[in-house]
């Protein structure tokens, strides 16, 4: 079975504007969870749609899909999320093993919910390779130049750009091989993961690259928030 999962665990802490985490801020006509959560909707592949919510707001994340979603409240599953993005993953893992039992061939597609330009191709092409390969990263080529420091004050070094990407989400997984890789790994291994796929590659488990767009923009600060909101139509840009 094919599972999405939206990640809203966390509080926006960078965009300092509003005392809601910014998953749940207006972009348009509703919150942008809401546009998040209606590309998963669109993908006919998907079993369930959970969203993991920081416990604070499970009644609000429930008030919403009661409002904008009715006829869809069977296919959205809210659970409480965890202390960082990982725990949120693992905390839906096991809300779907408790509902649907454990299965080798159990797929979910990890999306940040402050991501709600991602397409239904992105969504098809990660269930694609995940099936594939086991494990996939939705990236950009890196339009920039990278530049790397060690201490923050001079280049330690500069990687071709032609092999630097930027790192997007969806990021799909076997949940077998996500479990079994996240299990042995040591608290300190797993405090110092910034990122899902990295749960692979410390351990040198292969992960597919799926074209991203660079529209699918996550929304950190009150900038990519304003950018969100002209991209949608709601305000012009100054
Ligand atoms: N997230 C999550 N569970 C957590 C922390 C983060 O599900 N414990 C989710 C966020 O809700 C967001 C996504 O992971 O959709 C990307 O994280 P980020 O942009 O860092 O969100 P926040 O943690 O909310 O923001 P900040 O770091 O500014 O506090």
């Amino acid at each position: 079975m094919i599972f999405g999962a939206v990640l809203a665990g966390g509080v926006g802490s960078r965009m300092h504007i509003a005392d809601m985490p910014k998953q749940f801020l207006p972009l348009g006509d509703k919150p942008i969870i809401l546009h998040t959560l209606e590309k998963f909707l669109l993908c006919a592949r998907l079993d369930a749609v959970y969203v993991g919510v920081h416990p604070n707001w499970l009644l609000h994340m429930r008030d919403l899909v009661e409002k904008h979603l009715p006829d869809r409240k069977q296919d959205i599953r809210i659970v409480a999320g965890g202390g960082d993005r990982n725990e949120t993953i693992f905390h839906i893992v096991d809300q779907i093993e408790t509902d649907f039992g454990q299965s080798d061939d159990h797929i979910i597609v990890t999306h940040d919910s402050v991501r709600p330009f991602v397409t239904l191709r992105i969504i098809e092409e990660n269930i694609d390779a995940a099936l594939r390969s086991g494990a996939c990263d939705t990236v950009v080529g890196a339009t920039d130049t990278i530049v790397v420091s060690g201490d923050g004050r001079l280049i330690s070094e500069i990687p071709e750009r032609s092999r630097m990407y930027q790192g997007q989400t969806p990021q799909s997984f076997r949940i077998s091989l996500l479990k079994g890789l996240y299990d042995s790994l040591s608290a300190e291994e797993k405090a110092a993961l910034t990122d899902a796929c990295k749960i692979c590659v410390v351990r040198n488990t292969p992960v597919e690259l799926v074209q991203g767009e660079v529209s699918n923009l996550k929304i950190t600060t009150v900038s990519d928030y304003k950018i969100a909101q002209a991209m949608v139509g709601g305000i012009e840009l100054d």
